[in-house]
């Protein structure tokens, strides 16, 4: 009877035993507190949500590249295009929470007062995070400073990192160079009044940014356009637009890195084709992680949208490792997915 009662003892506390080491464990990435998380630390402060078990994500490095002085735009970041307000909040809410450092709106998304009410909610310091936004292109002076001050009234922010001209004229086509000049003397205004800490376009092609080039006073710190897989590094299947950039200090960031708005057999062919699956294979990663590591290798930013948190996780692990020669030159020769939109090169340069 004593040896049962030992044994029944004997079980109970193995069972506690090992209920306690159960729940100190976390699933990889995740972390109780710092000595969990490998190369980094446990993000345990304020405002981050424990999963159902209490494990917090372990921090991830995203390294940053210098777009004007004193500005430094982190190499990764969350698109916040085409979601409704529940949408944004949500994802943004959960790219804070994984420890994301950049989220990308516009004033044109119609969602940016849900992405401020979630910045307010992670309750994470405001130089912990970089914000874009956007205002639309063919504004006079007067529209577009009101533009760049409701896109921070809608923030809650009292600055962006960077506020962009979303498209070189009015979506229209209406508003032409005397438009173009006029609109960016604003943004420098804003810029200087420190409520904007750099300024660019989008969407611009060469002939777009001569023209501001012309003129301006603040450096053009960015041109966002479209760059993916399937644009190669050079022209003509890639923007000549980039080289350009390059040359005058101009960051070149990539939208729609997965292709997001080209059709969902050219969408699909960066997530789960066989060239950028095969690929990912012999690193681990998925055939996503390619398409976006191809990108950030060539030290060109990117901002895919996803309110997955498997695929956000995957999106930030980019940093670490690298893709070979030669499958960057794989990935680069491809022609395909073809560029979206306004002919073989990206910015619109049919744009008057
Ligand atoms: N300046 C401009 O005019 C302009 C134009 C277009 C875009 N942008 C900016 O660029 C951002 C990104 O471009 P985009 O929204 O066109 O599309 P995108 O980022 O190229 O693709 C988004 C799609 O990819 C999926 N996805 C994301 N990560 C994934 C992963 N790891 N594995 C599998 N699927 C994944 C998402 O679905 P899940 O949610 O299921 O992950 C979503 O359906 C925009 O949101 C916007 O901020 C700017």
């Amino acid at each position: 009877m004593r040896n049962i009662n030992n044994i029944i003892l004997l079980i109970v506390v193995g069972l506690a035993v090992s209920s306690i080491a159960n729940a100190n464990q976390c699933p990889a990435g995740m972390c109780k507190g710092d000595n969990d998380c490998a190369s980094s630390y446990c993000m345990n402060g304020a405002g981050k949500t424990p999963n159902p078990q209490g494990c917090f994500y372990c921090h991830v490095n995203i390294p940053t590249k210098k777009i004007a002085d004193g500005v430094e735009m982190p190499m990764a970041g969350l698109g916040t295009w085409t979601y409704n307000n529940s949408m944004a909040y949500d994802a943004v809410s959960k790219a804070l929470n994984l420890g994301y450092t950049h989220i990308d709106c516009a004033l044109g998304y119609q969602n940016q007062e849900s992405v401020g009410k979630a910045l307010k909610d992670s309750k994470r310091e405001r130089s912990t995070y970089f914000i874009t936004s956007k205002i639309p292109g063919g504004l006079n002076f007067s529209a577009a400073t009101a533009s760049m001050e409701l896109s921070l009234q809608q923030l809650g922010l009292d600055y962006v990192d960077l506020m962009l001209v979303h498209f070189p004229a009015a979506w229209s086509g209406q508003g032409g160079k005397m438009l173009r000049l006029e609109e960016w003397r604003a943004m420098e205004a804003f810029q200087k009044s420190g409520k904007a800490k750099a300024i660019g376009v989008s969407h611009y092609c060469r002939r777009h940014l001569e023209d501001i080039l012309s003129i301006n006073t603040v450096p053009i710190a960015v041109n966002q356009v479209q760059y993916h897989i399937g644009m190669g590094m050079e022209g003509p299947n890639a923007t000549d637009d980039k080289q350009f950039c390059d040359e005058h200090g101009i960051t070149y960031e990539s939208f729609s890195p997965l292709c997001g708005p080209c059709g969902k057999d050219a969408h699909m062919e960066l997530i789960t084709g066989k060239m950028v699956t095969d690929i990912g294979k012999k690193y681990g990663k998925s055939g996503a992680q390619v398409s976006l590591k191809w990108q950030v290798q060539q030290g060109i930013p990117v901002i895919p949208r996803s309110d997955s948190v498997d695929h956000l996780l995957e999106n930030i692990d980019l940093f670490n490792w690298k893709l070979s020669e030669e499958d960057m030159n794989t990935l680069t020769q491809s022609k395909s997915p073809p560029v979206a939109g306004d002919g073989p090169n990206s910015g619109d340069c049919s744009v008057l």
